[in-house]
């Protein structure tokens, strides 16, 4: 198949195509009066679908996806800025969970919701790994304090910057502040050097901690935890990622044991207009 084909039938020939591709892709055909792509479009195309997607009429199939597979926009389902406002208000960072799985499917829905955050060049370069067990989340969070005793014997400034002292004491006495004692973590991961990974990542994981809270559940950037993983050998085994791949995220998962009942007042935005 052609980068995309157009169904005669159904185009316009309005160019709405032509103005919303993101690599000006398209032209109109003066003689067809039909959109067609530039001589080398394929080395230009990010298949992301825009061409698809924003056409009013469906006349337009790209190669990675047809019109028939990316569903319509329902209109009642977008929210109000209030709606968003509170939404994000209201997301709060989940220390303490349940001592309760969270189901397998629920992660996964999650994870298939989160995958529709936005990456450079639509490049899509996250992965994601389940730290399912919580036996294994304990022991990764045991590696993390031996990272932290380790810095504080160097007398390294992260660990006084961090009161990694304190940490290490809370841990000690049986409560853990790497990762809250939440029953999963999951972790984002991606090629190392690819530029627009650590974006891809947060964002991402941004979107999975917005979307958590409609599942019922509750996360918590694992910060800690994401900074032992790509610097502390043992931490570096212990997740075994792919050849190549960096830890860009991570965040624990969980049915949170309280709920919160005000919204929390944070500093005024300093915005300078020029
Ligand atoms: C990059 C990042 C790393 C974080 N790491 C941790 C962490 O390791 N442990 C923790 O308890 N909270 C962590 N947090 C949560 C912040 O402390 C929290 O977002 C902040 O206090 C505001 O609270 P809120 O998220 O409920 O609005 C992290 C947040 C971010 C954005």
């Amino acid at each position: 198949m052609t980068l995309f084909s157009v169904d005669e039938n159904r185009c316009k020939g309005e160019g709405i195509c032509v103005d919303e591709c993101p690599a000006r892709n398209i032209v109109i055909n003066e003689s067809t009066g039909l959109p067609e792509p530039i001589p080398g479009a394929e080395e230009f195309c990010i298949n992301c679908g825009h061409c698809v997607v924003v056409c009013p009429h469906g006349a337009i199939s790209h190669r990675s996806m047809s019109p028939d597979e990316c569903p319509p926009v329902i209109k009642e389902l977008t929210f109000n800025p209030e709606h968003v406002e509170h939404l994000l208000r209201a997301r709060r960072s989940i220390r303490t969970y349940k001592k309760k799985h969270v189901e397998k499917e629920k992660i996964e829905r999650l994870i298939h919701i989160a995958r529709y955050a936005p990456s450079g060049h639509n490049l899509q370069p996250v992965r994601w790994l389940v730290i399912y067990d919580s036996d294994r989340v304990s022991h990764l969070a045991s590696i993390v304090m031996d990272w932290m005793r380790e810095l504080i014997k160097q007398k390294n400034p992260l660990a006084i910057l961090l009161h990694m002292d304190r940490l290490v004491e809370r841990w000690e006495s049986g409560n853990d502040p790497i990762c809250r004692g939440a029953p999963h973590v999951i972790v984002t991961h991606a090629q190392a050097d690819e530029r627009t990974a650590q974006p891809a990542c947060t964002i991402a994981l941004t979107y999975l901690d917005l979307t958590a809270p409609s599942f019922g559940l509750g996360t918590c950037w694992a910060g800690y935890f994401h900074a032992a993983s790509n610097i502390w050998p043992p931490m570096q085994d212990a997740l075994n990622l792919p050849d190549g791949h960096a830890c860009f995220g991570a965040m624990m998962i969980g049915y949170p044991k309280y709920t919160y009942h005000r919204l929390p007042k944070r500093n005024t935005p300093q915005i300078t207009w020029i």
